[in-house]
């Protein structure tokens, strides 16, 4: 098994990754375009971690053009073998209020608008998608929270949405009464690409706001987000630092086989 390297991708009130130590910026070339911002490679306890902000430094880059491939691909250049994904996002229930951090175990993909594959002409691949998140990468997540005394409510469905702007009551009403638990706008296709990069990949969903279903809170705005995300910020630290400095030094196979998930997927025989 290759060496364990840990990438995270902060969202929305998380530019940077307080606590690591030796770090240097990385611009690394992707053939897939510009990336979000250089990587920060550096050690958090013995354990190599990559960070990229994905909207960039200072925000600047909306999801809808997020490169994610670039993004994606840069982690897999530096050899990152496992992404946590730190997500802002909305809640549709009642007991997960702002505040709360969700570790989501599915997605529902309603983005239309996003370059969300590497493969395409000349090489067709279907992965599968099945179990997008890594359980193993997950449960070392649920022990880090409860080694730093974090509350994480454990499973539940991300529904991505294009953006940028917030859904509609209809919209929110109907992603709550489908059962979904929080919406967000970045981790479809992010979660996809990182399956066809043999990335393992975990989101933690940071609930900043009940969307707009809720009757006795106001509709999100801005800086709703902005206040709860920068609120949670240091508890998102904490949370990463716990989980690099209890890391495995050796990448742990993956029981949802996301880190071999080409292995059964290529369609196009290696002649064409
Ligand atoms: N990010 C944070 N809150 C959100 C919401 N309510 N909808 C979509 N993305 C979000």
């Amino acid at each position: 098994m290759p060496a364990a390297i840990l990438g995270v991708m902060g969202g929305s009130g998380v530019y940077d990754l307080p606590g690591m130590e030796d770090v240097r910026e990385e611009r690394i070339a992707s053939p897939w375009g510009e990336p979000s911002d250089a990587l920060r490679i550096g050690r958090i306890g013995p354990t190599t971690v990559a960070f990229m902000p994905r909207h960039g430094r200072g925000h600047r880059v909306s999801p809808s053009d997020i490169n994610y491939r670039a993004n994606i691909d840069v982690m897999k250049r530096a050899g990152v073998t496992d992404l946590v994904s730190l997500s802002a996002c909305g809640s549709f229930k009642e007991e997960c209020p702002p505040g709360t951090f969700v570790l989501v175990d599915q997605f529902v993909d309603r983005t239309h608008r996003r370059e969300s594959s590497f493969f395409g002409r000349g090489c067709v691949a279907h992965v599968s998608m099945a179990h997008p998140i890594g359980p193993r990468l997950q449960e070392r997540l649920a022990q880090a929270a409860a080694a730093e005394g974090i509350a994480v409510s454990r499973g539940g469905t991300y529904v991505c949405m294009e953006g940028p702007q917030f859904s509609s009551l209809a919209e929110s009403l109907t992603y709550k009464g489908l059962g979904y638990t929080v919406i967000g706008m970045t981790n479809m296709p992010e979660a996809k690409l990182a399956r066809e990069a043999e990335i393992t990949y975990a989101t933690v969903a940071m609930v900043t706001d009940f969307d707009c279903w809720h009757p006795d809170h106001e509709a999100v705005e801005v800086a709703d987000v902005i206040k709860v995300v920068r609120a949670n910020a240091d508890k998102a630290a904490r949370l990463v630092s716990r989980l690099a400095r209890d890391f495995p030094a050796e990448h742990e196979p993956c029981p949802a086989k996301s880190d071999r998930a080409l292995d059964t997927a290529i369609m196009t025989p290696p002649e064409f």
